[in-house]
């Protein structure tokens, strides 16, 4: 589900003023960093069949991973690519070298989620550089450096900005206003952990009875989840709330929380995001009070997008995917969503 229609990007970062520009580009020269011009055009994609499509996952270590990978896999026929795939296991450096292959072996398109919004911005100008049209899905990269509709096609993903003003309405709803909250961060330098807690954490911020009593990283993994949430519960015995900014860290939290004696879901809400099947059945148990989707189903959409800018269509900066919200009202129909 998302719209073609020209969205503007309320994330949209300031345009950085270098007044060293000079002397920093022949830096960046000098140490071999792209430097693609901000006037230069995109670079045209071609039309043949297979179209060889570079796809740089960065992870595959929960269900949404590998929901997004399989909806490319699935889409590859369909769209007549050749896909190239890498897993970059976690690592930023790992994912950049991956995309460098990639455009070492002249790939036609690139597609990737930038696993964290700076170290991924250069490679897109890189691949600008080399002549590759590139689609950014899921996550985007840091706007200062490499702009969507000037040096990358577009950004193809949800508004997580929005997903952390629905996860705390839900919050804000359950509790009455009143909570003791642990955030549960997702990757730091992930565009969606950061626009995650910017959401969740305006609406707090709006609300006196709520507070953040501790915010860390669990690295959007289940078993960080639960270790992270087993010492803030120490720390923390008050806490009557937890924001975990993905499904997998929101189930770590729920085992820690069961190990420390307390019942997820009565002693303790929790409110995610993701919308897997993990965290539905949570839901439908009353351990999980809510999940906000975020849809890993980019495939189709970076198909019909490439198609479009093929045959010369304006493209959207910002395909905005929109996604949908389960909690016991709706999650016993909605199960065919899961993933
Ligand atoms: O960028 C999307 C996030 O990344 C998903 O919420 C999470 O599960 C994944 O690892």
């Amino acid at each position: 589900m998302a719209s073609l229609n020209t969205q503007s990007r309320k994330h949209a970062r300031k345009q950085q003023i270098r007044p060293l520009a000079g002397s920093l580009l022949a830096l960046a020269i000098g140490f071999g960093v792209a430097t693609a011009h901000a006037d230069d055009a995109l670079p045209k994609l071609v039309t043949k069949t297979p179209l060889k499509v570079g796809f740089a996952q960065t992870e595959s270590n929960n269900p949404w991973r590998l929901a997004e990978t399989k909806s490319f896999k699935d889409v590859a026929a369909k769209c007549g690519w050749q896909i190239v795939m890498t897993d970059a296991n976690g690592s930023n450096s790992k994912q950049v070298s991956d995309i460098q292959s990639m455009i070492a072996q002249h790939v036609d398109l690139l597609v990737f989620p930038p696993r964290e919004e700076k170290p991924l911005a250069p490679i897109v100008l890189q691949a600008k550089k080399a002549g590759i049209p590139v689609i950014l899905v899921d996550r985007d990269v840091d706007q200062s450096v490499a702009k969507a509709g000037r040096d990358y096609i577009t950004f193809i993903g949800s508004d997580f900005i929005d997903q952390g003003h629905r996860a705390a309405d839900w919050l804000v709803k359950a509790t009455n206003g009143k909570a003791k909250i642990i955030e549960l961060e997702g990757t730091t330098g992930a565009s969606a952990a950061n626009d995650r807690k910017k959401g969740f954490d305006e609406i707090v911020a709006k609300n006196p009875g709520m507070t953040i009593i501790a915010s860390q990283s669990g690295d959007f993994a289940r078993d960080k989840g639960r270790q992270v949430m087993e010492t803030l519960l120490q720390a923390h015995p008050d806490v009557t709330a937890v924001y975990a900014h993905n499904d997998e860290m929101a189930l770590g939290a729920i085992a820690a929380i069961k190990a420390a004696g307390k019942q997820p879901g009565k002693d303790i809400q929790i409110v995610t995001i993701d919308g897997t099947k993990g965290g539905m059945d949570a839901i439908a148990a009353g351990e999980l009070g809510a999940s906000v989707q975020s849809s890993p189903f980019f495939g189709p959409l970076a198909c019909d997008v490439a198609q479009r800018y093929a045959k010369g269509e304006k493209i959207p900066t910002w395909v905005k995917v929109s996604d949908r919200f389960y909690d016991k009202s709706n999650v016993q129909q909605s199960m065919q969503y899961g993933y």
